[in-house]
Order: structure tokens, then C-alpha cells, then sequence
């Protein structure tokens, strides 16, 4: 039966890990996946994660199923860190959750979520958003459609156009808001436009899912937060699909969590039991290991504030970067200016050059990253900054 099935095309991010690594170019760049890198080049364990692992190690006696619903102490640790200590929500008992198989499990699950709510609402994503998404909802059988969000043209979000569009999206359709550090653009919501946005849901009635992949990676943990937490203080339902991959650094573990914050305490329990169902019957139960390392760092006030200190550090690091890199590409003489990198935010910039471009600079230096523009901050070094702009400047 397999032989009705062709060859697909790589995947447009994942696939240039393979790329990267065929090339014997020895001073080839990658920019492409979304991890952080150190000055050498490595994705390091974090110090708060490698004493984690050493407890874990020390306390785990048992390998038998954990809840459907996760790690408890991940939960609320996570909860915590994403809606506040105090937050109205989660005191009121109006916030169901589970541990997820990463974000992209997160995302898989509410959008089975949705679905069972209502097939024939629309999800609205923003124009461009990470290429995953599409997949994850549209598999779930949900309908897309995208809202303009970036202006390639003047390297900025197009905010009267998303408005405008958002005006008229249907009540109960459901707009997916990157909670910060835009991926692919890395240009974020001001909170005066998270205002904005708020006034829209409420006025039209639309249900805003919030992917939150890079929390602590653009202006600090609480601060990106900031658009997140309004919308759950004053709407009646959001969705929230996060992730620990990279602010935890714990990629490969696949660490999510899917929360709903619902109208009340009964609808609570429902959305609770449906979540746990969906999940059920896709893979039955996350991983325990990844959530009961985050269940430690959280809980325990030290390894805490060593772990906010190395997100802080890769944060700082990576703003560096992108001066760093606007400073070399005019010091090597750019024909264009790219001072809008220094105001995006997180792991992700987009260069706003053409697919031409992109692809020049991969055949010509090996140099790699997504074809949309989207480059990896964290994948440049004091070491390859100016092989690096000096293969840009030269396609431009
Ligand atoms: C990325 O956007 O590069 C990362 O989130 C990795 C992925 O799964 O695409």
C-alpha cells in the first residue's frame, strides 16, 4: 500500500539541519533551526537542568505511569510563571491544563480542542507565522486564514492592516498571537497595541490562542508575559499552547503545556476532562522526565534564580548579537540598513532580503537559514560575524 504515497520535500526549517551538516564548506554558518548556541557554536545543558537531572536522578523511584494530566508541581509551576501568582484565573479555579509533548503537542491538542467545540470556525494566524503552525491546526481539520501582521517593506508590524482585519473576524472564530518574540519576524506587539488587541476581542467576540515559545528571551520573563496575562485578566476564555524547549533549553525532552482559562469553575472541569480525553487518545500520557526537571528548577527558590539568571544571560547575549551584527554589516559597507534588527525580539530575525537573496548566500558562503529571511541570532559568534556579513553584504 506505501507505494501510493511520493517522496515529500524536507521540511523548510528541520531540513537545513540536514543541509548544514552535508556541507564540507568549513567556515559554513547555521542560522537555521530555532536553538540557542553558545559562543562555541553548542547548545549547552543548562546549570539549573544538569543539577535538576542530578536530583531527579537522586528521588525517582518509580517508573509507572504519571496522571493524564502531567507533573502537578510542572502545572502550577508553569502556571505561575505564565499567568502570575496572583492571577484572578487561576484563583478563581477557571484555568484547566496539561503537560504537553512540547509546544507543538500543546498546539496539536488544543486545536483537537477547538475542533470538538466547533468544526467550522476559523482560525486566523498571522501573515507570515512559524511554519508549524500550519500543519499542527490545519491537520486537526481546522480552516485557516491569515491576518496581515508584517510588512517586509518597512521591516515592521503593519498594525492599522491587522486591526482592520481583525475587526472583522466572526465571533467564536479563534486568532493565534505569538505571546512574544515573533517567530519567524521577531517583531512584537507594543503593550499599547496588546491593548488594542484586547478592545478587538472583546468588541468582536474572537477567542485568542497564544503560542508562548520564547518567554524571558525578549525583554525579560515577567515583561513577556505582559500581553499574555491581559488578555487572560480580562476576557472570559483564552487558549495558551507554551513550551520549555528554549528558554529551558529542554528541547529534545518535549516539554509543553496546554492551558485553557474558561468562563468558570464547572466549564473548568469539562475542558479539563475533554483535554485529557483528546490527549488520550493520541498518545495516552506526556513524558514524564522534561516536566518533572521544570517541576524542580521551579520549585525550589535557588535552582529558580540560577535558572532566571541563564535565561537572562542568553536574553543579554543574544540582543548583543544583533548589534553585533548591524554594526558589521555597515562597518563591510551594507547597501542596506538594517537597524530594525536591534529593535526585534528573541531567538528570531527577519532580514527582510528576497528568497533570491537567501539562496545566494547559502549556494555562494553556505551560509543557512530559512528562506523566508528568518535568521537564528543565537547562531551567530564573534567568531563568524564577519564571514557572515561580509557573504551578506556581497548579495545584496
Ligand atoms: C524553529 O522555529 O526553528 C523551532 O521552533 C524549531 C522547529 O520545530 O521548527
Amino acid at each position: 500500500m506505501f507505494e501510493v504515497l511520493p517522496l515529500l520535500p524536507a521540511d523548510p526549517i528541520l531540513g537545513l539541519s540536514t543541509a548544514f551538516k552535508a556541507d564540507t564548506n568549513p567556515n559554513k554558518i547555521d542560522l537555521g533551526v530555532g536553538v540557542y548556541k553558545n559562543e562555541q557554536g553548542h547548545t549547552p545543558i543548562l546549570d539549573s537542568v544538569a543539577k535538576a537531572q542530578t536530583i531527579l536522578l537522586g528521588k525517582e523511584d518509580s517508573k509507572t505511569y504519571i496522571t493524564p494530566q502531567g507533573v502537578q508541581g510542572y502545572i502550577d509551576g508553569m502556571l505561575q510563571l505564565m499567568l502570575g501568582k496572583d492571577s484572578p484565573a487561576l484563583l478563581a479555579d477557571r484555568v484547566a491544563a496539561v503537560q504537553a509533548p512540547g509546544g507543538c503537542g500543546a498546539l496539536r491538542i488544543l486545536s483537537e480542542l477547538i475542533k470538538r467545540c466547533d468544526e467550522n470556525l476559523t482560525v486566523w494566524v498571522s501573515d507570515p507565522t512559524w511554519a508549524n503552525h500550519i500543519p499542527l491546526i490545519g491537520n486537526a481539520g481546522l480552516t485557516i486564514q491569515t491576518y496581515p501582521y508584517f510588512d517586509k517593506a518597512n521591516a515592521s508590524i503593519n498594525f492599522d492592516a491587522m486591526v482592520e482585519c481583525l475587526g472583522q473576524v466572526k465571533k467564536g472564530d479563534v486568532v493565534l498571537l505569538h505571546g512574544c518574540c515573533h517567530n519567524p519576524t521577531g517583531a512584537d506587539l507594543t503593550q499599547e497595541q496588546w491593548q488594542v488587541v484586547l478592545e478587538l476581542a472583546q468588541k468582536t467576540g474572537f477567542i485568542p490562542f497564544v503560542d508562548t515559545a520564547y518567554q524571558g528571551f525578549g525583554d525579560g520573563l515577567e515583561e513577556d508575559a505582559y500581553g499574555m496575562r491581559l488578555l487572560v485578566n480580562n476576557l472570559p476564555e483564552v487558549i495558551i499552547a507554551a513550551s520549555c524547549s528554549k528558554n529551558f533549553g529542554l528541547y529534545r525532552e518535549r516539554v509543553g503545556i496546554a492551558v485553557m482559562v474558561t468562563e468558570n469553575s464547572t466549564i473548568r472541569q469539562a475542558i479539563q476532562s475533554q483535554i485529557q480525553s483528546i490527549a488520550r487518545g493520541i498518545y495516552s500520557m506526556p513524558p514524564s522526565y522534561g516536566g518533572a526537571l521544570v517541576d524542580i528548577i521551579l520549585n525550589d527558590d535557588t535552582l529558580r534564580h540560577e535558572w532566571m539568571a541563564e535565561v537572562e544571560a542568553m536574553r543579554c547575549r543574544m540582543q548583543d548579537l544583533r548589534s553585533l551584527l548591524v554594526s558589521k554589516m555597515n562597518e563591510y559597507g551594507s547597501s542596506k540598513d538594517f537597524e530594525f534588527v536591534k529593535k526585534q525580539k528573541g531567538m528570531f530575525s527577519f532580514l527582510c532580503i528576497t528568497p533570491e537573496q537567501v539562496q545566494a548566500v547559502r549556494d555562494q558562503h553556505s551560509v543557512y537559514f530559512v528562506g523566508s529571511s528568518r535568521v537564528n541570532i543565537a547562531g551567530i559568534s564573534k567568531a563568524n560575524v564577519d564571514t557572515l556579513a561580509k557573504a551578506l553584504v556581497s548579495v545584496l
